[in-house]
């Protein structure tokens, strides 16, 4: 690995010395914003993470994806072959928080009924009268601060986030719940029950290229010109400036004269440009998904 290497490379979320970990059983990135970003027939770099972006694009593009942590690949790669996979790290981070729920005064029975409405302004009228309670948003605040995520993170995927991170995530929270229906909108069954998506495999999940690789070290031995799109998850936080000049790269390099990068953060860098599609992920918790031409770079 070169100088310009990047913080996931370890494969885990802590700082500790020890083998890589499955962390991601499920993602949690709305593909619709890439099914709407990309042509179909075109030819995608993906991160494959748990595999669920992949698993969307497959039907109607050419798909390889990558992924740093052979673990995560691997798990990705049963997932395509139809094994419904199990709960990763940062699901079991998720659980842990929500046991609390009935603390917050959140009981499974009310959270359900809330996820089947699917009317935004009934949505937003039942969070604000029976779950944003002051015990819930003290309870996230707790969760949110630097001194619990610390517990769980490394120095170096915290040091990017906004300030007052339990209110910035309500606030995401609420963004989701006033424009997207609940009923349809499987992130949130996912995000506040816990439960994990059951879609089956496309049968074009075998086409799905899989690669054990550093995205930049792969972008930069692919031929020039040959991928239509880029999806990148959010790779970058947490990285150093070097990684992140080093990927655009080997971005531009390998990309067709029109190619389009889907690039998600946790952060708020971008949150205000035009092209910040966060507010349309379902999944809710991005501060920036920015839907970009290569060109713009
Ligand atoms: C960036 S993480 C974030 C998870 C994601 N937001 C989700 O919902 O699944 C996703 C995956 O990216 C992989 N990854 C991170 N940096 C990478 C890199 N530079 N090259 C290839 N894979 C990388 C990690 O190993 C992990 O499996």
């Amino acid at each position: 690995m070169t100088a310009a290497a990047t913080v996931w490379e370890r494969g885990r979320f802590d700082a500790r010395v020890g083998p890589s970990e499955v962390l991601f059983g499920r993602m949690y990135e709305d593909a619709s914003i890439e099914l709407d970003a990309f042509h179909p027939g075109s030819r995608i770099f993906c991160i494959a993470s748990a595999g669920c972006t992949a698993m969307k694009l497959a039907p109607d593009h050419e798909v390889v994806a990558v992924d740093i942590n052979p673990i995560q690949l691997a798990y990705a790669n049963r997932r395509f072959e139809g094994d419904a996979g199990f709960r990763g790290k940062a699901e079991r981070v998720m659980d842990f928080a929500r046991f609390f729920g009935p603390l917050a005064g959140w009981w499974p029975s009310q959270v359900r009924a809330f996820l089947e409405l699917d009317d935004p302004v009934e949505q937003i009228e039942c969070w604000q009268r029976e779950l944003n309670t002051w015990r819930f948003r003290t309870a996230v605040d707790g969760l949110f601060s630097v001194t619990a995520l610390r517990s769980v993170y490394a120095p170096r995927f915290l040091d990017f986030l906004p300030k007052r991170l339990g209110a910035v995530m309500r606030g995401r929270m609420e963004r989701c719940f006033e424009r997207h229906p609940n009923s349809k909108n499987p992130y949130a069954r996912s995000l506040l029950l816990g439960e994990l998506s059951s879609d089956p495999p496309p049968p074009e999940a075998k086409n799905i290229r899989l690669v054990h690789a550093d995205a930049a070290s792969f972008l930069e031995n692919e031929p020039p010109g040959s991928f239509d799109g880029f999806t990148l998850s959010n790779i970058l936080d947490g990285v150093e400036d070097a990684y992140r000049q080093r990927l655009f790269a080997a971005v531009k390099r390998a990309a067709a004269p029109e190619a389009v990068t889907v690039l998600r953060s946790f952060g708020d860098a971008g949150a205000s440009s035009p092209e910040n599609r966060a507010a349309d992920d379902r999944a809710m918790l991005w501060g920036s998904v920015l839907v970009r031409p290569v060109r713009a770079f």
